[in-house]
């Protein structure tokens, strides 16, 4: 009997920015390193930047404005409804800054990531980046983790690692960490489309093995 191979992973990206993220995974599955292709491109926010890459690209792009919603409840029922359209194996947080409601989370437990510029658990939440300054860490980064119900909470699957400089400012420390952030989201999503690390019980599995609290580290 012929074996058919299986069909390219479906992924959906969510932006609220400018998109750099889901141009280097877009174009890694372009290129067949992921076995995958975005389905969609879905912003938060009409006229951001990374609605514009996705148009570029040639991805499908929904807008769900969550000003037109009066709680977050509905935002989030319409998004799930947006989503749901595009029949996705992965949901894939690319800069989506809002804070999602527990059902949405649950909904797609184990099959949503999200990027997070800091070392996680350190540094939760905004302005990551001088915070690592104000606090004369040597050392900051950005992690790749499954999204839970705690915000910045679920388990960690890969994290970069960069040095901080005496003479670094936040916006030279965030182009270090975006130039890793580019390196390691790319190598996530083809991990999860490969079947390679999974979430079971709230921890996160590569291989079939448990991963360490930090995830994989790449050290710079
Ligand atoms: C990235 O730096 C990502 O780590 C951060 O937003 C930026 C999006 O850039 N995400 C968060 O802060 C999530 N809490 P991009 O739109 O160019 O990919």
């Amino acid at each position: 009997m012929k074996s058919e191979k299986a069909e390219p992973a479906r992924i959906v990206v969510l932006v609220s920015g400018s998109g750099s993220n889901m141009q280097v995974i877009a174009e890694a599955c372009a290129k067949n390193e992921i076995d995958g292709d975005i389905t969609a491109v879905i912003s938060n926010r009409p006229d951001v930047m990374g609605l514009q890459r996705a148009k570029e690209l040639g991805i499908a792009t929904d807008v769900v404005d969550h000003t037109q919603f009066p709680t977050r409840e509905e935002f989030d029922a319409n998004l799930i409804r947006a989503i749901d359209e595009h029949t996705p194996d992965l949901i894939v947080l690319a800069g989506f800054m809002r804070i999602l409601t527990s059902d949405f989370v649950r909904r797609y437990k184990g099959k949503m990531l999200n990027i997070h510029p800091s070392l996680l658990p350190k540094y939760k939440g905004l302005n990551t980046h001088q915070r690592a300054l104000d606090a004369g860490d040597k050392e900051a980064g950005v992690t790749v983790h499954f999204v839970s119900e705690d915000l910045d909470g679920g388990a960690n699957i890969i994290q970069a690692i960069v040095p901080v400089l005496d003479d670094d400012d936040e916006g030279t420390l965030r182009s270090r960490v975006q130039t890793q952030e580019h390196v390691i989201y790319p190598i996530a999503v083809k991990w999860f489309v490969e079947g390679r690390i999974s979430l079971n019980k709230g921890d996160a599995y590569f291989d079939g093995q448990p991963l360490p609290d930090t995830g994989l580290k790449l050290t710079q």
